[in-house]
This record gives C-alpha cells, sequence and structure tokens, in this order.
C-alpha cells in the first residue's frame, strides 16, 4: 500500500464543483486584483475567525512581517520566538531589521515554554511572536501575562492552526494580530500560496492594508509600501473550502485518535500531547522517537514500506548552514527540548481525506518497527 503526505487532490475532487464555480466566477468577472471575490473572502474569513479585519496578503511570512511592520517594530527592537518552527517565523522578524531572540520549547506541545520568556526579555524586547505549531495552540493566557507586565505586543503565528482553540481562549483574543497561511499543504490552503492578517486593531489592518498595495490607498497615491495581495482566484478557492474547514479539522482530530489509540503501546517514540481544554486541529501529527539517532531509521522504514513520512522540522533556525546570515540572533538559556525536537521528530500522513485503511496501515508498520527497535 502507499499512503501519501498529502491528500490536495483529493480534497479538490470531493468539493470539486464548488471550487470550480467560485473560480468561474473570479474569472467571469473580469477583477482578479483586489477584486470583489478578495472583499468577500476577506469578509467570510473575518466572520469565521470572530475578528473585526482580515487583510489578505500573499503568503503567511508576509502577514507576520506586516503585522511587525505596522505595530512600528524595526532595527534595534527584538522579538521572541522560538527555533524550533518553520523558517519563516524569524525571517519574517528579520525582514524588519529587529533580532530574533530564541527561547526553548515547551517539552509537550513544542510551541514556545512560556515559562522561557522573562529571561530573554530586554528594554529592547517589543513583541512575543508564539507559533501555534502542529495545530496546537501555545499558551496565550501566560504569554499575555507575561506581554501585559512587560508592555509588549503579541503576534500570533497562526500558520497551522486555523480552528484551534486554547482552554478559555480563542485565537486572536490575547493578540495584536494573528497571521495565517494559506499556502496547499495547510489545514485552509489555495492551489498555490496566501495568507491573513487578523486583527481587531483598525490601526493595524490601515497600515497593513496599505503596505500590502504598494503604500496606496488611493488610486496614483503611494507611500513606501510592497505588492502583496492575495489573488482574487485564490480568495474565490479559499471561498469555496472556507465552510468545509471545522469538518475537515474535526476529521483530522478523528485520525488523531485513531493514531494515537493505535500508537499508545509504542516504547521506542512518544506521541502528541493535547494539552487539558485545548482544540488541537491536528496539521501535524508528530511523533518523537526516544533516540535520536532512531529517527532516521523509523523515516527509512516508513518511506521503504510506501509512507510518505516526513519531518517538521529536522533542522532548527539555529541550526541551518550560515544561520544568522549576518541577521541579528540571540539565543537565551540552553534549547534542549527544541533541539530534541528537531532530532527526533517524523510526522505521520496527517489530512481528511485518508482513509482508515491507510491509518491503520500507517499503525502497523510503525509499530512493527517498534516491536523490533524498543528496548
Ligand atoms: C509556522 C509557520 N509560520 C509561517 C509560515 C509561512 O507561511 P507561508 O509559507 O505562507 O509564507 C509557515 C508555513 O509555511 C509555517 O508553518
Amino acid at each position: 500500500m502507499k499512503v501519501g503526505f498529502y491528500g490536495h487532490v483529493r480534497q479538490y475532487h470531493g468539493i470539486k464543483r464548488q471550487i470550480d464555480s467560485k473560480i468561474a466566477e473570479v474569472l467571469e468577472s473580469g477583477e482578479y486584483v483586489m477584486g470583489p471575490m478578495l472583499k468577500r473572502f476577506e469578509k467570510e474569513f473575518a466572520d469565521y475567525c470572530g475578528m473585526k479585519h482580515v487583510v489578505g496578503v500573499n503568503s503567511g511570512t508576509d502577514a507576520i512581517w506586516l503585522a511587525l511592520i505596522a505595530l512600528g517594530i524595526g532595527e534595534g527592537d527584538e522579538c521572541i520566538t522560538t527555533t524550533n518552527t518553520f523558517f519563516a517565523t524569524a525571517e519574517a522578524i528579520w525582514f524588519t531589521g529587529a533580532t530574533a531572540v530564541f527561547v526553548d520549547a515547551d517539552p509537550r506541545t513544542r510551541c514556545i515554554d512560556p515559562a522561557k520568556i522573562e529571561a530573554a526579555i530586554t528594554p529592547r524586547t517589543k513583541a512575543i511572536v508564539p507559533v501555534h505549531l502542529y495545530g496546537q495552540c501555545a499558551d496565550m493566557k501566560a504569554i499575555r501575562k507575561i506581554a501585559d507586565t512587560h508592555k509588549l505586543r503579541v503576534i500570533e503565528d497562526n500558520a497551522q492552526a486555523i480552528g484551534a482553540r486554547g482552554n478559555g481562549f480563542k485565537i486572536g483574543e490575547l493578540s495584536d494580530a494573528v497571521c495565517t497561511s494559506f499556502i496547499i499543504q495547510k489545514n485552509l490552503g489555495t492551489f498555490g500560496d496566501g495568507g491573513a492578517l487578523v486583527t481587531d486593531n483598525p490601526e493595524i489592518d490601515r497600515i497593513a492594508r496599505k503596505l500590502r498595495n504598494h503604500g496606496s490607498e488611493k488610486r496614483a497615491v503611494h507611500s513606501m509600501g510592497y505588492n502583496s495581495r492575495l489573488d482574487d482566484i485564490h480568495a474565490g478557492i479559499l471561498s469555496a473550502k472556507l465552510p468545509h474547514i471545522d469538518e475537515w479539522n474535526s476529521q483530522r482530530r478523528t485520525w488523531a485518535q485513531r493514531y494515537t489509540k493505535g500508537l499508545n503501546d509504542a516504547r521506542a517514540f512518544t506521541l502528541p500531547c493535547e494539552m487539558p481544554g485545548f482544540y488541537h486541529v491536528f496539521h501535524l501529527y508528530i511523533i518523537e522517537t526516544k533516540k535520536a539517532e532512531h529517527r532516521d531509521f523509523l523515516l527509512k522504514h516508513l518511506t521503504d514500506n510506501g509512507i510518505d513520512a516526513k519531518c517538521h522540522y529536522p533542522i532548527a533556525i539555529h541550526q541551518q548552514e550560515g544561520y544568522p546570515w549576518g541577521k541579528k540572533a540571540r539565543i537565551v538559556g540552553p534549547i534542549p527540548e527544541s533541539q530534541k525536537n528537531a532530532a527526533t521528530c517524523i510526522s505521520l500522513p496527517m489530512y481528511p481525506e485518508l482513509t482508515a485503511e491507510e491509518v491503520d496501515y500507517v499503525i502497523a508498520k510503525t509499530m512493527e518497527w517498534d516491536k523490533v527497535n524498543a528496548q
């Protein structure tokens, strides 16, 4: 049996008529950039998030740096985040000219460990950028408390957790802005690149809206900005997919529960944990081998058996060749959890369109390896 890592085409076939009709609507409208479909999707997505403003941009990366710039963050400022995230989180901080300050990850969730943040705060610290890694919210209540004490901004990197919730908080409630990616592999993905900045703050909305369009609010009138717009075709595809996101997240949770039940007796690797009261949307289902030297063997065993498993992320940002490329960066304290995460993680196939047979096959092959290697 072959089990793919992504189900993009299956998902397309599942709602082909809705997607095709939205694409046709855009094509027939004659308006493809900053047109009516973008406006419509921004409103639909704001309603879904329960937030006032959505600015559609051309990637999740842009959403983060535009949010930081809209908050006035730049040269001489510092932003705190983690190294065991997708590269773009730090890249967006560096784009602004600010220093990326890295602290360790939580041993259970792999999101930022709030207990490590205060030691990294200096008079130059301006913001915390927590990542809702793998589909589970970071501990936003603890992060908000620290931000209030030290008067810091909070930008949520929500590329991986659309539809997730925390224990008594929702995404966007405890921050200045939420940044989302719509690249195809995300829980809500278009057939290409896309992103959005979501906020209740009208000033952030106004500045980001202007920045994404060459610093323009009015035809032919410009200040310094950039070209980062979500195209109407992508907005149409996302508009067709949005009504399904909760059902898809729920199906991801069903597969996650099936994995967890089937892999529960494993002794050579650990399973992901959902924190009490949190609603994890399992963008990724990550297991971690107990021994770092086991990771590549398990990965090979899975791929040899037709299972397209991957790693998110095997090389932490500070371990990338050439780091930090002349950019300003600081690591505060030892970061053993981030390093362990990078050295031991394996992502099993996870998407709503998997079948029970495929999930069971992945479980069987993973447990087969565990039986031989657990001692
Ligand atoms: C955690 C995280 N942050 C930021 C991004 C950047 O998003 P994009 O690829 O849309 O620029 C991604 C995904 O690609 C991500 O996973």
